[in-house]
């Protein structure tokens, strides 16, 4: 649907810079990861090019989430035992953390940002642990892709402040879902912008379209739609079960179709939430970081 505010919502996207900067550390990060040339040390000189970003991939490193018995001092250190895809991971959740700090006097009502850090950790627990339950062999890519699912939202608070107040003003008073105010009044959405920053950030496509129809994972006609419908299941669990607040206390229906495409019994849900419980006290080292 086109309309002017949400071209201008678009032109505001691409105009920003502080969206810029911190994509051309992960875009660059991303690049030497896809090239199997790339060795341990160049990788940590890249990280370590940001200083804020090489502390806080430090402290996940060391944190009980990894599960190192003893200290690891260097990032060189960190990815020669934790593999490159890992310390990939923790780059990511460190410059999606740095976003959200970007964000911390956001404070709009039902959105704030400590609430929705735990709403999105949350989602990557809850995706992580589904993944588990269900067989898919990328759990920690399941954790990003949760971890990343409402970062449309972030952007758009930065982008357009006064609409984006205007939207949760609206799902409040009407008690809808974030999602849908936004349908109706801005005629863009936090999916959508969302896959606008993950396609800049170059991410692997499953990611992009699970950020992307998270909300929507029967409309996926390109592509695995298997990571989106997890991540879609992740988000309704994260809400039912209470952890933090993504903007909106609605809890939306599982979609029928995913539903019945996982498979999941009695005894596959008692698995996820014990794993919930287990992998939640784990990723306490990442709820600090706000
Ligand atoms: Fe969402
Ligand atoms: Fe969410």
């Amino acid at each position: 649907m086109e309309t002017p505010l949400r071209n201008d919502i678009s032109q505001r996207l691409q105009a920003i810079k502080s969206l810029q900067t911190q994509p051309a550390v992960i875009a660059k990060i991303s690049q030497m990861l896809q090239n199997p040339a790339t060795n341990a040390d160049e990788l940590g000189y890249a990280i370590r090019t940001d200083q804020v970003l090489a502390s806080t991939v430090l402290k996940l490193v060391n944190s009980a989430f990894y599960g190192f018995p003893g200290k690891i001092g260097s990032i060189s250190h960190a990815i020669v035992l934790l593999g490159f895809s890992t310390v990939k991971n923790i780059v990511l959740t460190a410059s999606v953390h740095e976003m959200f700090k970007m964000n911390t006097d956001a404070d709009t009502g039902s959105f704030n940002a400590p609430s929705f850090w735990e709403h999105s950790l949350a989602c990557g627990v809850a995706a992580q642990c589904l993944a588990q339950v269900v067989g898919y062999d990328n759990k920690e890519e399941c954790f990003v892709a949760g971890l990343l699912h409402d970062i449309g939202k972030v952007v758009l608070f930065q982008v357009a402040p006064d609409e984006f107040t205007r939207v949760i003003d609206c799902t409040n008073k009407t008690r809808t879902l974030f999602y849908d105010s936004e349908c109706k009044l801005l005629g863009i959405n936090h999916q959508e912008v969302g896959g606008m920053l993950i396609e800049q950030w170059r991410l692997p496509p499953q990611i992009l379209n699970a950020v992307s129809y998270h909300h929507t994972p029967a409309s996926i006609t390109e592509g695995d739609s298997r990571l989106a419908s997890i991540v879609h299941c992740a988000d309704i669990f994260a809400r039912a079960l209470g952890y933090g607040n993504g903007g909106d206390s609605k809890i939306p229906m599982i979609n029928d179709n995913v539903w019945d495409s996982l498979k999941l019994d009695s005894v596959d849900l008692l698995r996820l939430f014990d794993c919930m419980e287990t992998e939640w006290q784990k990723a306490g080292a990442y709820f600090q970081l706000v």
